[in-house]
């Protein structure tokens, strides 16, 4: 992505919004205009501006220019998997110390949603192997990935992680597959001693058979967390929250490696 720091450039992501409810996100091409109800913008029009700045459309409606966030990449990634929420990512960041620099192992890359989130964390020093077993959702993922200009971060590879995995001394492993348990082997011997990992599992019963995988294959600090958020609807005098929400995603159990004589 160009036009990383404050302006906004050709070839730029930009978030244009109108409301809560009306926003995408575009590429910045000047021969493009963008149709909305309220309006066309020529989207060249916003070359050179600072993210934040306002456009209107051929109607003289308002919209704002804003600089997309992670949260933004996630949530409009192209979907034919499901994929994580930042809600569960945010704490899976954290928990797993992702930072500049970090080499990370994924396995079940999906879309690409995890990947992203993990590899906007760890650039421009870090990487990022994924694993996915099917080629469309490894090409899906590809198309994520560079459109949010992180491909030079990640390596995608297109194989059953339950084969094997390349390399060694990964700082931490984030799994996201229905059937982790013959992977749990490799990612041992993949992963630098001490280094965290998570596994997402939608239902409780693979919860409690990745907790026995990972106690008995090498791992401690073995825990697991759900995570709810709520959107309040802040508006004078009637601030709420909002009537849905989202009841579940998925558990995610936490452990370490550790370092067991042979
Ligand atoms: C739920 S999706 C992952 C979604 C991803 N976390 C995201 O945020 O977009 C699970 C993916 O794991 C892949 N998968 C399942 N078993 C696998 C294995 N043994 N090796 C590699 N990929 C696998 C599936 O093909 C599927 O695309």
């Amino acid at each position: 992505m160009s036009g990383n720091g404050t302006s906004i450039a050709e070839g730029s992501l930009v978030l244009l919004h109108f409301d809560l409810r009306r926003q995408w996100l575009l590429r910045v091409d000047r021969s493009r205009q963008f149709h909305t109800h309220k309006g066309y913008i020529n989207l060249g029009d916003l070359i050179g501006k600072p993210y934040g700045s306002q456009v209107k459309s051929s109607l003289d409606q308002i919209f704002w220019a804003l600089k997309p966030t992670t949260h933004d990449l996630i949530m409009h990634t192209a979907r034919r998997t499901q994929i994580m929420y930042p809600k569960d990512i945010g704490l899976i960041i954290l928990k797993l110390a992702l930072t500049a620099g970090s080499k990370v192992l994924e396995i079940g890359t999906g879309s690409g949603a995890m990947t992203v989130a993990a590899a906007m964390a760890v650039k421009p020093t870090g990487h990022i192997h994924t694993y996915e077993a099917r080629k469309e959702f490894a090409e899906i993922a590809e198309r994520n990935l560079k459109r949010a200009s992180l491909l030079e971060f990640v390596t995608i590879h297109n194989a059953d992680a339950s084969a094997g995995i390349d390399g060694a001394g990964f700082d931490a492993a984030v799994i996201d597959v229905g059937d982790p348990w013959p992977i749990i082997p490799h990612i041992h011997k993949a992963l630098a001693g001490g280094a965290p990992l998570v596994s997402f599992s939608p239902t409780i019963n693979q919860v409690e058979k990745t907790t026995e995988a990972f106690t008995q294959g090498g791992f401690a600090n073995v825990h697991t967390l759900e995570c709810f958020i709520r959107e309040i609807r802040a508006d004078t005098g009637k601030t709420r929250p909002a009537t849905m929400m989202v009841g579940h995603t998925g558990y995610m159990t936490f452990a370490q490696k550790i370092l067991r004589s042979e």
